[in-house]
């Protein structure tokens, strides 16, 4: 089976109720620990290169080691950038083979965010290849930030409909109060459920994505402390809230943070359990089986797609 795009894929999740994960890939250890995990549940994937992965891993390797996962596994995959920054680094993925492209022009005036969406789609459209873009400001969301400053960053649902009519883009990614990385919140998790209900009135049937969506895995963090790592205040976003956000429009759910974590917990118990090991495939396969493990969970617990490939 050649790559798919997600386009059936969010198809089926917005009428199923569940999602598609999203997990960021950097080398072959994490994409043998995720697509193994899919395999065993039979779920549909969507593995994503950043620009630091492909800077890490170079482009070749990646797209030939998802190739690779998926003659072993038989799984409709999606291959998409994460983050792309400009057209030329979204054109480079589309020639190089990914199926789908996120075109991140959030950085952008509401316009010049369109002017640069729609010039991906095109380009994209026209070779068979999907787009993702952002409206609003995902970011590090605190208590402490005035609330007009706060709402600046949540999408304005106003804005939605407009946009994806004049860019023609395939799905969008929302700020509603989840951030990148391992520390989201202060105090509570809080998530803006309103505005995706609002969005998904304003764009019935349409996926919306969910990036920073990691949920921080408590025993994760207190593995790594407990092994000589330092992350007081690792806060993440709760598995029952990703769950609810999967059964209304979100079809597309992003972790990166929680695959990092699962790697590096069971590196560092390993070495603390093993100081005088120093074959890396007696550290790398613990971490590869983590991280199947974690994804099964997600799969399963927070997305609901086990089964739906
Ligand atoms: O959203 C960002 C992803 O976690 C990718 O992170 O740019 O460090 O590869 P990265
Ligand atoms: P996390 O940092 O919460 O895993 O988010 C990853 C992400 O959004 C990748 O685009
Ligand atoms: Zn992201």
């Amino acid at each position: 089976m050649p790559l798919v795009t997600s386009k059936d894929m969010f198809k089926k999740a917005y009428e199923g109720g569940y999602a598609i994960g999203a997990f960021n890939v950097n080398n072959m250890e994490i994409i043998q620990g995720i697509t193994e995990a899919a395999k065993e549940e039979n779920a549909p994937l969507i593995l994503q290169v950043s620009a630091g992965a492909r800077k890490y891993a170079n482009h070749t390797y990646l797209v030939k080691l998802v190739e690779a996962a998926i003659h072993e596994t038989g799984l409709p995959i999606c291959l998409h950038l994460d983050h792309g920054d400009s057209f030329e680094q979204c054109k480079s993925c589309i020639d190089g083979g990914f199926t789908s492209v996120m075109i991140d022009g959030s950085h952008h005036s509401f316009e010049e965010n369109i002017e640069v969406t729609k010039k991906v789609v095109e380009y994209a459209h026209a070779r068979g290849v999907v787009v993702e873009a952002e409206l609003g400001k995902l970011a590090g969301i605190e208590d402490a930030v005035n609330v007009s400053e706060k709402d600046a960053a949540f999408t304005d649902p106003n804005q939605v409909e407009e946009f994806v009519t004049k860019t023609g883009v395939d799905s969008l990614a929302i700020a509603i109060g989840t951030s990148h990385g391992a520390y989201k919140f202060k105090g509570a998790a809080q998530l803006r459920f309103d505005i995706l209900e609002e969005i998904q009135k304003r764009l019935p049937g349409y996926p919306i994505v969910l990036h920073g969506a990691s949920s921080v895995i408590p025993e994760y963090v207190d593995m790594i402390n407990q092994f000589g790592g330092q992350m007081p205040g690792a806060k993440g976003v709760p598995e029952d809230m990703l769950r609810k956000a999967a059964s209304m429009a979100v079809c597309k759910i992003n972790i990166d943070s929680d695959l990092r974590l699962a790697m590096t917990a069971t590196i560092r118990k390993y070495f603390a359990e093993n100081p005088s090991h120093f074959d890396p495939r007696q550290y790398l396969g613990p971490a590869r089986t983590a991280i199947k493990d974690l994804v099964r969970h997600k799969l399963v617990h927070v997305l609901g797609c086990s089964g739906k490939a």
